[in-house]
């Protein structure tokens, strides 16, 4: 059912030192910053060859990691998103799996314009999963 990895995202406190980090130590291109109200977060796109890594940055008063950079000041990785063909199918699935889908179970437009969800990392050894369909 899941496809190619998109991306795995990095959960950071400061969006411009971490996008300084990427593009002048590590020598990637980072996308210019935006913000996902939505979500609350501000993300940055590093493209790789093979796949891209997301950096978000806490947006708002109740942004969704703000605990957990308060649990890891340093930042961290924070989940991983795999592609899917038709989310509503995969959230069928999974849900008859018995797997957690967050939130109210509608799925939100993420970062790149397209629908996503997220899945309880208590059911995927402790790894928040995003799916993306594409
Ligand atoms: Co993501």
């Amino acid at each position: 059912m899941i496809g190619r990895l998109n991306h795995v995202a990095i959960a950071v406190s400061d969006l411009a030192a971490a996008s300084a980090l990427y593009r002048d130590t590590l020598g990637a291109h980072v996308t210019a910053p935006v913000a996902l109200p939505e979500h609350g977060v501000s993300v940055v796109f590093i493209a790789l060859p093979n796949s891209k890594i997301e950096l978000m940055e806490p947006l708002g008063a109740n942004s969704p990691i703000a605990a957990f950079l308060a649990k890891n000041p340093d930042g961290g990785m924070h989940h991983i998103c795999y592609e899917v063909s038709d989310i509503l199918d995969a959230r069928a699935r999974l849900k008859a799996g018995g797997a957690r889908v967050l939130g109210d179970g509608t799925p939100k437009i993420g970062a790149h314009g397209k629908p996503v969800l997220f899945l309880h990392p208590k059911d995927f050894n402790g790894t928040l999963i995003e799916l993306e369909q594409v």
